[in-house]
């Protein structure tokens, strides 16, 4: 009788198991691993409200994250900014660690925060083991480094990374140089070995995940793999006779355990800045990393700052000029914006002018303003006449040189909005200012970012360092002018007979190869130099896909029904400037 129940009875069980309409709850999801988050801060004032915005926007649930954050041997505001962070987070994240040490500010022995003696190798080294102890304490499933100037602007760079499944692994960051986290060969003694790979993965023409015999200042290592049991960053291996230098400890560490360390490149993470060099200052940092910054607002995605830090305004200045100019046309807010970010964090104050809109004039506007052609003009490379963009940039330049004389404005400098500046822009161009008025120069113009049409040096300026006699050049992005050289400008009358800005200058300074154009012209005295390396580039160089002019896409400037296209130009596909990063290497010496 008994059986007969329960057999009914699973009879039943079962066939509501087929048959019922009834819906069962689904197994619920895994929570995504533990990751212990290790900050070692030493005087990253400058980078931490850009390093914790991105940690912050960190597309990975903060109740899985614990952070064990470390600061000592500061100069600057550092331990403050971090507690204060640490502060508002504490909710959020599952834990945090928090060990700050006001004394000593500096290690013994140490000529200048930047420099490293062994003892501060070994103190980093063992905080670095410091922070991998509590994370295996506490059972992690992972611990992520991140030094305090790698902005990781990618927010799922974790997942990406733990995608991969490897025990210890690199995102690879961009920097304003050849340099970057990660080494692809390595000396018998553990140095730095150049290989050919290098390059082809750093400018992403190899993409994926590899094995390389050195990642640092980001990395992220898997706890839960058995090779990492044994890897450790403090002390050194006892067979350890590398260079006494945390990274290559670690590197040597994970080689003696058999644990691979890996890079990928298949995504863009983030950036790190160049480390200033031992001699250096943290002030040198703090303006190595602005320039990042900016670089980031150009080649995106951009660094945001940290919701939850204070961030002191900062204090702008003319450098000296009457006047600092930035050319925009109201169309193009997006360059507006990004060339006042930028010089806002280069601390430098710009009254923007609207430009005039090339694109809106039309046949009989351009007659009304009493535009006429230079007789003869054409462009050399695509034969057309000027168009409709290039009679606009001229008209917003000529007003400036306009007001400036009715101003009476003794030197003004113009930027044009699509300028990248050279790295320690602002130091350099106030070092050259102050050297042309030391040894009193005569000067009307002075280039700060042109294109050099011939190949030849050009004659250096005696007594002023990085500054040559300019020879003829193309473009107008940024140039400093005096008042008797924009009074020449508007002596010359140039609205009646008009050809592209770029060209015009040339004239009045005597170097242009055409003398047809040049006999419209009689005085061409203008008195024209240029910085030498230039301190700014065009922010996308000819050729670039998203490389689009204002100047050289707009119509005819005649023919309201003539389309032209910059491509026809070879004013700037020639010649077009080596790849960014690589070239910001040469200037690094020079202060
Ligand atoms: C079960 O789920 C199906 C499909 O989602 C739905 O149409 C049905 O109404 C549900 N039945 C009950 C009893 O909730
Ligand atoms: C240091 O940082 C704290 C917290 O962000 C801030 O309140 C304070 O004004 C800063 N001090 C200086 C000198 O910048
Ligand atoms: C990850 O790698 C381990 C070996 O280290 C392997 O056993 C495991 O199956 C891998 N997991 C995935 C999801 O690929
Ligand atoms: C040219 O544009 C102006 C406005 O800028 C307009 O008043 C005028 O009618 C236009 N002329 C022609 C011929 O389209």
């Amino acid at each position: 009788m008994l059986s007969w129940i329960i057999s009914v009875w699973t009879i039943l069980v079962v066939a509501q198991c087929y048959f019922s309409e009834e819906n069962y709850t689904e197994e619920s999801k895994m929570h995504p691993p533990t990751v212990v988050l290790a900050i070692i801060a030493r005087n990253a004032a400058h980078s931490l409200p850009y390093y914790l915005g991105a940690l912050e926007r960190l597309n990975y649930p903060k109740e899985r994250i614990s952070i064990w954050a470390a600061t000592d041997h500061n100069i600057d505001n550092t331990t403050a900014i971090l507690q204060e962070w640490l502060t508002v987070m504490q909710t959020q994240y599952h834990y945090i660690e928090w060990r700050p040490l006001d004394e000593p500010t500096s290690y013994v022995g140490e000529p200048g925060p930047k420099h490293w003696t062994n003892g501060r190798y070994e103190y980093v080294m063992k905080l670095k083991q410091a922070a991998l102890n509590f994370a295996k304490k506490r059972w992690a499933d992972y611990i992520l480094y991140s030094d305090t100037d790698n902005i990781l602007t990618n927010p799922d760079t974790l997942h990406l990374l733990m995608a991969e499944n490897k025990s210890v692994i690199a995102p690879m960051l961009d920097s304003q140089s050849a340099y970057s986290n990660y080494w692809c060969g390595i000396t018998p003694q553990g140095y730095y070995r150049r290989t050919a790979e290098y390059f082809p993965t750093k400018q992403r023409q190899r993409l994926g995940c590899y094995p390389v015999p050195m990642v640092h200042s980001t990395i992220l290592l898997d706890l839960r793999k058995e090779g990492t049991k044994k890897v450790s960053f403090h002390p050194p291996h006892k067979d350890y006779s590398w260079p006494f230098d945390d990274i290559i400890v670690f590197a040597f560490s994970c080689r003696i355990s058999e644990v691979q360390m890996f890079l990928c490149n298949k995504e863009r993470y983030g950036y790190l800045n160049v480390p200033a060099k031992p001699h250096q200052t943290v002030e040198d940092d703090r303006i190595n990393f602005v320039h990042l910054y900016l670089d980031s607002l150009i080649h995106g995605p951009p660094m945001y700052l940290s919701r939850y830090v204070h961030v002191p305004p900062k204090q702008s200045d003319h450098m000296g000029f009457d006047e600092i100019y930035l050319i925009n046309l109201r169309r193009r807010p997006d360059r507006r914006d990004r060339m006042l970010w930028s010089l806002y964090e280069l601390e430098i104050d710009a009254k923007v002018v609207d430009a005039v809109d090339g694109a809106a004039l039309n046949s009989s506007d351009i007659k009304i303003l009493g535009v006429d052609l230079l007789p003869g003009y054409y462009d050399p490379f695509s034969g057309r006449t000027l168009t409709k963009g290039e009679v606009g940039c001229f008209l917003s330049h000529y007003h400036i040189w306009k007001e400036m004389v009715d101003m009476q404005l003794d030197k003004v400098l113009i930027f044009e909005d699509d300028v990248r500046f050279q790295a320690n822009f602002k130091r350099r161009l106030m070092r050259l200012v102050e050297e042309v008025e030391q040894v009193e120069l005569d000067w009307d113009i002075i280039y700060l970012g042109r294109k050099k049409v011939n190949p030849e040096e050009e004659v250096a300026v005696e007594n002023v360092r990085n500054l040559v006699y300019a020879d003829y050049s193309y473009w107008t992005l940024s140039y400093a002018i005096s008042l008797q050289g924009a009074q020449k400008l508007l002596n010359a009358e140039p609205i009646s007979k008009m050809l592209p800005v770029d060209e015009f200058l040339p004239i009045m300074y005597d170097k242009h190869p055409n003398e047809d154009y040049k006999s419209h012209f009689p005085n061409r005295n203008l008195m024209a130099y240029s910085t030498h390396p230039l301190l700014v580039q065009p922010c996308h160089h000819a050729g670039d896909p998203e490389w689009v002019s204002d100047t050289e896409t707009s119509t005819l400037w005649d023919d309201d029904n003539v389309r032209t296209d910059w491509r026809g130009s070879h004013k700037t596909l020639k010649g077009s400037q080596p790849p960014a990063g690589l070239q910001s290497a040469t200037y690094k010496d020079e202060l």
